[in-house]
């Protein structure tokens, strides 16, 4: 291992000029107008994973965005990890907030600045320099590698379920790892083992067959936009509870345990509402911080847009206003029920004065991972040598839709091995990643792929 670790601290400024280049491509998987820019990264993608001596590498065309695969099998006897990660980015608007480009990696502080940095071409790059590190040197890997990059991840992976399906032999392996969480702070690290699900909506309504001049009409009119709002407006009560109706049917109460373990990790709620420039937190009653982000169901309205926005005023009483609503979930809510139920409350909710119509975007369930498994307890190992810390265990508020589906269709569990924070400003302008975790992450996935045989070898012995 010490010609590995040596390796990765003398590549340190190549890592960064390639991980720019990557970075320079806007794999922006919702937008149609980036189709060419998916296709390009996955080009880059596979002549960098060629060029570090992994084999098979293709890409696989999906319904969707194309997926790029890779191996290296020649460790016999080992286990077989496949690491799962994304190389679709969130658009980076508001692009006027950036302070850099966004499609420019640029070095600030000891942070990377640009979009995807941290979510997730800089962690799936850990990845690829902590596997380039032994191959250059030695030529063989620890363990068995696959891999798997989508370019769905930000849009739901609409078509990668239908892909595993289609592929279970090529995606055969004993466990997954996933790099595309965080840390619980800087200079804290953790293992994540639970995330929300989603169900992401979108709201439509109509008032008057056309735009009305808002003096000639209003007064015997709805607004569209008002009636929106008011039912907005009413999905949550006032301690804080979404009041669809069901919402919390399925929703697995926490165990003593379970609390009393948040309860024990190093936050403050006051520093947390500073960071956010907020006078005030907001949240469910009855609930901590940290098991309202993790643990319990919530309604956000994402955007919404309606009616007259441009430069100065025009009195106009728009026909039509929409909404974009997500609601993260929790075990063991589903999606889907959730979607069904979401629909029918806004339905009942509805004045006569307008009429609506709902839409279901996309959905992912949540998941909870076993942490006693020799996957999670290579990481804590792996993150101890990395980082010089024991880490802690953690859930997170976010969603990894796929996790689900691997466990589903393929019979494996995820381990969740991330190394951003929670401050790096993902889906949001000016996001970066933290230079000692990617270096610290190289050196963490080269200890993992090291140590993980051991301990896969002791849980058969059990
Ligand atoms: N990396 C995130 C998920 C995440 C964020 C996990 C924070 C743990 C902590 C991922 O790229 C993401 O943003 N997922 C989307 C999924 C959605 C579009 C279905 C999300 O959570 O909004
Ligand atoms: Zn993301």
């Amino acid at each position: 291992m010490e010609n590995i670790l040596l390796f990765i601290e003398s590549n340190h400024s190549q890592y960064l000029s390639e991980l720019k280049e990557l970075l320079a491509i806007p794999s922006v998987s919702s937008q149609s107008e980036r189709k060419p820019e998916m296709h390009r990264t996955a080009e880059w993608l596979k002549n960098h994973m060629t060029n570090i001596g992994l084999q098979n590498v293709q890409i696989l065309e999906t319904e969707g965005h194309p997926v790029v695969y890779a191996d290296w099998l020649g460790a016999a006897g080992k286990p077989t990890i496949l690491i799962y990660g994304h190389y679709d980015v969130q658009p980076e608007d508001p692009v006027d907030l950036w302070k850099t480009p966004p499609f420019e990696a640029t070095e600030r502080d000891g942070h990377l600045y640009a979009r995807g940095a941290a979510d997730d071409k800089g962690q799936i790059f850990i990845h690829l320099k902590a596997l380039e590190a032994f191959l250059k040197n030695g030529g063989t890997l620890p363990a068995n590698i696959k891999i798997i990059f989508e370019g769905e991840e930000e849009i739901g992976s609409e078509h990668l379920s239908k892909f595993i399906a289609d592929h279970k032999d090529l995606l055969k392996a004993d466990l997954i790892v996933i790099s595309d969480s965080d840390f619980f702070a800087k200079g804290v690290p953790s293992v994540t083992y639970g995330l929300r699900g989603i169900s992401y909506m979108e709201v439509e309504v109509t008032g008057p067959n056309s735009d009305l001049h808002s003096g000639s009409f209003g007064g015997s009119v709805h607004n569209p936009i008002q009636a929106l709002t008011e039912m907005i407006a009413s999905l949550h009560d006032n301690n804080g509870r979404i009041t669809v109706k069901g919402m919390y049917e399925d929703v697995r109460l926490l165990t003593k345990a379970e609390r009393a373990a948040f309860k024990k990790l190093p936050w403050n709620d006051r520093k947390y509402a500073k960071s956010l420039g907020l006078k005030q937190l907001y949240g469910e009653k009855g609930f901590t911080t940290l098991e309202r982000l993790w643990a319990r169901p919530t309604l956000e309205c994402n955007g919404i847009w309606g009616g007259y926005t441009g430069e100065g005023a025009k009195t106009v009483l728009p026909s039509k206003a929409f909404a974009k609503i997500s609601m993260r979930l929790v075990p063991d809510q589903s999606s889907a029920k959730i979607a069904k139920l979401f629909e029918k409350h806004i339905k009942a909710i509805t004045p006569k004065t307008i009429d609506v119509k709902v839409r279901d975007l996309h959905g992912g369930d949540p998941v909870l991972t076993p942490i006693d498994s020799p996957g999670v307890q290579a990481a804590v190992a792996a993150l101890e040598k990395g980082f010089g810390k024991k880490p802690l265990y953690q859930r997170d508020g976010g969603s990894i839709p796929i996790v689900v589906d691997f466990k589903r269709l393929l019979g494996i569990d995820s381990v969740l091995l991330g190394f951003g924070l929670p401050d790096e400003n993902a889906h949001a302008p000016n996001e970066f990643i933290d230079l000692d975790n990617f270096f610290g992450g190289i050196k963490t996935a080269a200890h993992y792929y090291n140590e993980l045989p051991q301990f896969w070898k002791n849980k058969k012995k059990r």
